[in-house]
């Protein structure tokens, strides 16, 4: 063991292969069939690109591939397109017309669909509405909304006359907004007078009043309303959204823009500093979008298609609007949170619209673990025949939980790997072609050359632990960071010159499989052993009464680092010190004795991003009694810390 690699303590070894009826109507239908296409897009990356991008519709066809001088990559130079052409007239000029583009269900209940030819005319509308403001190709609109249709019509209308959009997640407060709009320098921002959540009205357009006085750049603020609650508007500022399009014509010529006209800005918050405006553009952000979708995704026209994600996050940009509506697909949309009224919310949705592939979150599926299996079990969810997981490494057991529960052992998995910053998914299994590993992303997409490096950059071996790398460019990957090259450069291609670090730790097995096993900031080192803390959690995760862990490590004078472990229990599971021993015990005997933690400490839930990632970062300050540091904007609930400290002076 050398102190340049993580070690890998995880024990998975059940493999499940594509079921035979799956596989015999795939879009890939073979491991053989993956991996010729695989080897064709790393052998001869330009022609397979280039051949690839014909799937989009364009007014001039590329003249070249791509330029690369690293860091910085273009693509399908010479060539123009209009995304929200490829997702809407497209579609329109052929039979889907009249096919459902979304059906969207709000959080009281009403459902709305729109037909793409519905669609693509509100958008229009939307496109007129906007230049009557006076935005213009290249200017930055912000977009601070709920799930409603209109943040999606926003933002494809965005994309039709080349105004940038920065969605901004509407969990988020006015600071947020008002940092991400001054760095963007926006002209405008569409929003709400409030979003529903959870039974209650969050009030946006508040949000907004208080962070435009600080935006000396924001002209204009257009309002949807939805929820009804008082708002102000100001005089030659606020538009309500209803008067703007019942002026506006609902024909839109989309214009004809260059592969790398800039696409949208979606901040993410890093580890440390200030949000990083992660800038995509529209060609290759979009051919990488429309063919993950159709190959992960597998995706059909019967399909009823539903992501979970929100449409604040890259989740939401590519698997709820861009990557589905190119394909033609019929999107679910949910507004609302899972458990209004009841935790049976996401069932009764499956069941009553037909979805077919639905698409969550690690950190969503062991909330629905720790409700307990009488939700679910009550609908009726044969509709399912594919399910996805993003956002996190997935924990085997809530992966063994989903698939059974929820998939009715029926349905393959996807565990799909990827970042704001590379696009779209980058690593995964094809559902008809790769065995799933739970836990495991599995094979990289094509085009996708992911390694893991010791710190010296010379590849890890066979399930060594070491630093996750992209070393060629692909068409989605994020361009820079929005007015920070510098920070671009520095960033992701300094630790290994020309090469993608992607700050997640990963091993590849003996079958070539890529496990990711966390940011690399969260490896803790004891007594020599480098360990991901996501490995130690996936343990904990596997005693029955455990519903989530966060481990974390804090200094201790003789083991170098200790681990300390947060532990929140299943519903019907009680905290006692007896269970306490036990839940050593099981990590001592899953792992090894020098990964029991030195302390487990239950709660009632771990403080996590408004994504639902776990911020251990935080745990490390509660695990050590101190105040917390740094930023805790991006935490969903300020109470869960208050909460743990009490439980520490108990
Ligand atoms: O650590 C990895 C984790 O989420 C990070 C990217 O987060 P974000 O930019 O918010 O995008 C989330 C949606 C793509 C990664 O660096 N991550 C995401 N998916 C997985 C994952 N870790 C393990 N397995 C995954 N499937």
């Amino acid at each position: 063991m050398t102190s340049h690699t993580i070690e890998s303590v995880s024990q998975e070894h059940r493999v499940f292969p594509p079921p035979e009826a799956f596989a015999s109507q795939a879009s890939i239908g073979s491991r053989e069939a993956y991996a010729a296409l695989y080897e064709r897009s790393i052998e001869d990356p330009e022609g397979f690109w280039r051949e690839q991008a014909q799937s989009l519709r364009w007014s001039t066809p590329p003249a070249r591939v791509l330029e690369w001088h690293p860091p910085f990559a273009k693509w399908f130079g010479g060539g123009k397109l209009n995304l929200a052409d490829n997702c809407l007239d497209r579609h329109v000029a052929s039979w889907r017309a009249n096919k459902a583009a979304i059906i969207w269900e709000g959080e009281p209940g009403e459902v709305r669909v729109f037909t793409y030819r519905e669609l693509l005319r509100e958008v229009c509308r939307f496109a007129n509405a906007l230049e009557s403001l006076g935005v213009r190709s290249g200017d930055r609109v912000g977009i601070y909304m709920g799930m409603v249709p209109e943040a999606a019509i926003a933002m494809l209308a965005c994309a039709r006359i080349g105004a940038i959009h920065s969605v901004v997640f509407g969990g988020f407060a006015a600071e947020a907004v008002r940092d991400r709009m001054n760095d963007a320098q926006a002209k405008c921002i569409v929003t709400q007078d409030g979003a529903y959540r959870r039974g209650s009205v969050v009030p946006l357009k508040l949000q907004v009043d208080k962070a435009v006085e600080q935006c000396p750049s924001v002209k204009h603020v257009v309002v949807v309303k939805r929820t009804h609650n008082e708002i102000e508007m100001k005089p030659g500022r606020d538009q309500l959204w209803s008067d703007l399009v019942e002026k506006a014509s609902a024909v839109h010529v989309a214009p004809a823009l260059d592969s790398e006209h800039p696409l949208f800005i979606l901040y993410t918050s890093g580890t440390t500093g200030k949000p990083k405006g992660v800038m995509h553009t529209t060609a290759g952000y979009l051919l990488g979008a429309y063919l993950t979708t159709k190959y992960v995704f597998d995706l059909r026209d019967e399909d009823v298609y539903w992501c979970t994600a929100d449409i604040g996050w890259v989740t939401g940009h590519s698997y709820i609007v861009y990557g589905p509506l190119s394909n033609g697909a019929t999107v679910m949309m949910y507004e609302g949170a899972p458990n209004q009224p009841d935790p049976s919310r996401f069932w009764q949705i499956i069941e009553r619209h037909g979805v077919s592939i639905f698409y969550t979150a690690p950190t969503a599926i062991r909330t629905f673990v720790k409700w307990g299996e009488e939700f679910p079990n009550k609908h009726d969810l044969s509709s399912l025949r594919l399910m996805g997981s993003v956002g996190e490494p997935i924990n085997p057991e809530a992966w063994m939980w989903y698939r059974k529960v929820i998939g009715g052992d029926r349905c393959p998995i996807v565990d799909t790997y990827w970042q704001t910053e590379t696009g779209s998914i980058v690593m995964t299994p094809l559902p008809g072609a790769i065995p799933s590993k739970p836990g495991s992303c599995s094979l990289p997409f094509f085009g996708i050359s992911p390694k893991v490096l010791r710190e010296d950059g010379s590849e890890a071996g066979v399930n060594e632990g070491g630093l996750l790398v992209i070393d060629k460019p692909w068409p989605s990957m994020l361009r820079t960071v929005w007015g920070d090259d510098e920070r671009y450069k520095t960033q992701y291609f300094s630790r290994f010159p020309g090469k993608y670090f992607t700050g997640d730790g990963a091993r590849k097995d003996e079958d070539g499989f890529f496990w990711v096993m966390g940011r690399i900031d969260d490896v803790v080192n004891v007594s020599g052993h480098r360990l991901g803390t996501a490995e130690i959690e996936s343990a904990l995760v596997a005693h029955p009464s455990v519903a989530e862990a966060a481990v974390v490590g804090i200094p201790d004078e003789l083991t170098g680092q200790a681990l300390v472990a947060f532990v929140t229990l299943k519903s019907h599971d009680k905290p006692s010190k007896p269970l306490n021993a036990a839940l050593m015990e099981h990590v001592a005997n899953e792992i090894g004795k020098f990964a029991r933690p030195k302390e487990i400490r239950f709660a009632d839930a771990v403080p996590k991003t408004r994504s639902g990632k776990i911020m251990r970062r935080l745990l490390r300050d509660v695990a050590q009694g101190k105040e917390a540091t740094g930023d805790v904007t991006t935490l969903e609930d300020i109470g869960v810390l208050a909460r743990l400290r009490e439980h520490e002076e108990e």
